[in-house]
């Protein structure tokens, strides 16, 4: 019977000793070094049925990078133990190498992570580990290494242990296991270590031999992705490609997107084999019993079909020398389609080493970004913890050809309602240029009477007298119109700053320096908008107090408020909560105007 097999990828420095590890087990495990070729001869062998070669486990969603011809540096190593058999993909640890990282990575099931015991957990370590957890991967072993130079210490291995798990908390993982080794002198690599008598876990191999990282099935109706249509003969039409989901068998009805139309399975061959059903994971060739329109890229279901969609968010690795930016259009492969798609927004960053979420309208090489993704046309898309072959996608550029991307999509957004993004030529950098501004929306929050709107009024005929072009939205007029159907209470204000922000981020893209003045009373409606808006949101918080604003009372509305003729007021029987690090806060019972609108202008002059 064929071992079980184990994909797994290394990452770690040169001086972590990744290559002293990998080598010693090899060595141990009397190895037997393969090329590239044959470690996917033997892994076809292991996961399908027919024994032919299936490059479909290399290219999964990475095909086009070969396509082009691009060259990854990875190298895949194929070796056995007697319980199970291995591919080892060993890719560079270097930032500059990122790319093979995530090549390596979409491959693997189970990530072997070296820490050097001596530095523990670097950023590094943190990069390598939310790269494996961007591709997917659900299994680590963290090896910590050079135990000897330690003398096998307990308490450094429990120090850099506990900052691992405290690393991984945020991951959503399924298997973990931290084990101290020494790549040179072999400690735990392929032998329980007599060193660390302390340490009752298994030696990595042992470990790698038993770990279970089969995936949870679940109940999916049957997906092929189409990556080519075979016709030998004018008297067969058969697609290809691997069941990405479910089973098909002979005679069951299959609908191909995105004409969809039906018809019924005919044939399906597995190699040159005919069989009646096949399953996931196995490379086919299907006939049908009828003429319909399908080609490379198209996708056939099972009668539940699946859901199209011309808008997703997906986390993108980047990987191009020049920088994202929001409104640029790539050609985006995804499945096995090819199809020309814009990056419509960038959501946030995200920090490699804290995992935290920052605002930003760029991005650069190396770095991760939760980004939202428009087609042209709706296309099969699914989520990549659902899917991995409808949810995983490279973007690459329309003119270089270069890959740029490579990600994971989080979420999709499906269109019953027909709408499709559409391609504009004059985007809004350009829109920006022509009036000579940089676009952005300054966002005013405070309570009612605080100066908000006074501020605003003054800022804008500031920017306005240099000639800049601007446009402000102030809450009272804007709920005489557009939002003229909403009141005061919780779901109506979020709704009322929900629309704001598209409107800001609308004008936004018009070139124009916005400015809103809204109370915007939660911290989740004004952390929508940021999102809505993008990095260029500058919240500013009008801190004036309560007392003071009251005292005020230019409308009238808090002495109302306080006899219950105005119900949820803001200050009085509705809460406000203040901004935690809004870009500017000003009180204007302590300042004066000017000031206020000074303290603006050299923000914005400083951006
Ligand atoms: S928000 O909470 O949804 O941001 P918005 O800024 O649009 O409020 O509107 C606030 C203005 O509406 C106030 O300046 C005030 O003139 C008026 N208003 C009427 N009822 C209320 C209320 N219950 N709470 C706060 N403001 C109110």
């Amino acid at each position: 019977m064929d071992k079980e097999l184990l994909k797994f990828i290394t990452c770690g420095s040169v001086d972590d000793g990744k290559s002293t590890l990998i080598g010693h087990m090899l060595y141990d495990a009397k190895l037997i070094f393969a090329d590239q070729k044959r470690a996917l001869e033997m892994d076809s062998k292991v996961g399908s049925a027919d024994g032919g070669i299936d490059y479909s486990l290399l290219l999964d969603g990475l095909m086009a990078e070969r396509e082009q011809g691009i060259t990854i540096d990875v190298a895949y190593r194929y070796f056995s133990t007697k319980k199970r058999s291995f591919i080892v993909a060993d890719t560079p640890g270097h930032e500059e190498y990122t790319r093979n990282m995530a090549v390596g990575a979409s491959f693997a099931e189970l990530a072997i992570i070296l820490v050097d015991v001596c530095h523990g957990v670097l950023i590094q370590t943190r990069r390598h580990t939310r790269i494996c957890d961007l591709m997917g991967i659900k299994h680590f072993v963290f090896a910590v290494n050079k135990m000897d130079l330690v003398d096998y210490s307990r308490e450094q291995f429990d120090r850099i242990e506990k900052d691992i798990r405290d690393m991984m908390s945020e991951f959503a993982y399924e298997s973990i296991s931290i084990i101290p080794v020494s790549a040179t002198a072999g400690d735990n690599v392929t032998k329980k270590s007599e060193n660390m008598s302390w340490y009752s876990g298994p030696a990595l191999l042992e470990y790698l031999e038993a770990v279970d990282v089969t995936k949870a099935v679940c109940e999916e109706g049957f997906l092929l992705p189409v990556q080519r249509v075979c016709r030998p003969n004018h008297t067969f039409r058969g697609f290809q490609g691997e069941v990405a989901a479910g089973t098909v068998s002979v005679g069951d009805e299959i609908t191909a997107y995105p004409s969809e139309e039906h018809a019924r399975v005919r044939s399906i061959y597995v190699g040159t084999e005919s069989v009646r059903s096949a399953e996931v994971g196995q490379p086919v060739n299907i006939s049908i019993d009828r003429e319909i329109d399908i080609s490379r890229g198209c996708v056939l279901t099972g009668p539940d079909g699946i859901r199209l969609s011309s808008r997703f968010e997906a986390e993108l690795l980047w990987m191009d020398e020049e920088k994202l930016q929001a409104g640029k259009t790539y050609l985006l492969k995804l499945g096995t389609q090819n199809i020309s798609a814009t990056v419509i927004n960038i959501a946030y960053k995200i920090d490699l080493n804290t995992g935290k979420h920052r605002a930003a309208d760029k991005i650069y090489k190396n770095e991760i970004a939760r980004c939202e993704i428009a087609t042209g046309m709706r296309i099969p898309v699914d989520t990549f913890d659902k899917n991995t072959s409808l949810g995983s996608l490279i973007l690459v550029d329309r003119i270089s050809h270069a890959t740029v991307a490579c990600g994971v999509v989080k979420k999709y957004v499906t269109d019953d309602n027909n709408v499709v993004w559409q391609q504009l030529d004059i985007t809004s950098e350009l829109r920006q240029t022509h009036m000579g501004q940089r676009a952005c929306t300054i966002w005013m929050t405070g309570l009612s009477g605080s100066g908000k709107s006074t501020i605003a009024n003054a800022l804008e005929k500031q920017l306005f007298s240099m000639g800049r072009h601007t446009m402000l939205l102030d809450g009272d007029n804007v709920r005489m119109g557009l939002c003229g159907d909403l009141g005061f209470t919780d779901e109506d204000r979020a709704e009322n700053i929900r629309r704001v922000a598209h409107v800001a981020k609308l004008m936004n893209d018009a070139g124009l320096i916005v400015i809103t003045a809204f109370i915007s009373p939660t911290a989740a409606e004004r952390e929508n908008a940021r999102r809505i808006i993008g990095e260029n949101f500058v919240e500013v918080y009008v801190s004036t107090p309560l007392s003071e604003c009251e005292k005020r009372d230019v409308k009238g509305l808090y002495k109302k408020a306080r006899k219950g003729e105005i119900k949820n007021f803001t200050g009085i029987s509705s809460a406000y909560e203040q901004p935690d690090c809004p870009e500017l806060t000003m009180d204007t019972s302590e300042l004066e105007l000017g000031e206020c609108v000074d303290m603006i202008m050299e923000y914005l002059d400083e951006k």
